[in-house]
């Protein structure tokens, strides 16, 4: 299993605290069936200052880390990039960080509305030959009454990431509700992370995986950048 949206290098955002936590949480993952690890710290994000610098250093401690402990377990890097409506969409798509090699870009709207550029900056990433991912739409009360511009962008090939732990209920029903709303109405486009930041409140659930929703989860990041076939999917 792919897990490609996580908190796991240290120090640098509300994610793994310190190297030992970024170990920890990979182990976890790891324990629970998750052969690749995207590493996806906040990019562009107003609450958290991340620099470029910070990730490099981050990155290759944990890197060298799990290497060691986890020698099969795989670490990509890739980020969750913000999109605040302060950039421009041109200065996004040239700022953005994909996951690993692929074209994937996981990016995250504010909770409480959808920036005046939004769409036209998933679609500048879409012309641009990326492949965009919305991080936890679910979270985004803004994106509720605009369900035709989200099925116009899943038309144009961008995918939903739900986060395993809204969908299970462990965030409460609201999250419960949206997130299994979004599975039900775009079925095809949606994929399953953990979002998991540490071992306690928003720790990894794969171990709650109900078997029909494993479809709905990536063996690797190649699968992601065809992701999106009903045919692929079976019966949904
Ligand atoms: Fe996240």
């Amino acid at each position: 299993m792919l897990d490609l949206h996580t908190h796991v290098l240290p120090g640098l955002d509300d994610g793994a605290v310190d190297l030992a936590a970024g170990l920890a949480l990979c182990r976890r993952l790891h324990e629970q069936g998750v052969t690749t690890v995207v590493a996806t710290p906040h990019w562009h994000s107003p609450r958290f200052e991340v620099e470029g610098a910070g990730i490099a250093q981050a990155w290759e401690a944990l890197r060298a880390l799990v290497s060691a402990e986890l020698p099969r377990l795989i670490l990509v890097l890739g980020a969750e990039h913000h999109c605040s409506g302060l950039e421009a969409p041109a200065a996004f798509v040239a700022g953005c960080r994909p996951l690993g090699d692929s074209p994937v870009v996981l990016v995250e709207l504010p909770d409480d509305h959808v920036p005046a550029n939004a769409w036209a900056t998933l679609f500048a990433l879409i012309r641009a030959g990326r492949r965009p991912v919305l991080a936890h739409p679910e979270r985004c009360r803004g994106l509720r009454g605009q369900r035709e511009q989200v099925a116009a962008l899943v038309e144009a090939g961008g995918l939903l990431q739900l986060t395993l732990g809204h969908l299970l209920g462990v965030h409460g029903w609201r999250m419960r509700w949206h997130s299994r709303a979004l599975l039900r109405r775009h079925p095809a486009a949606c994929l399953i992370a953990s979002d998991s930041h540490d071992l306690g409140v928003r720790r990894p659930q794969w171990d709650r995986l109900p078997a029909g929703w494993r479809r709905f989860v990536p063996t690797d990041l190649e699968s992601v950048s065809s992701w999106g076939s009903l045919k692929d999917l079976g019966k949904v």
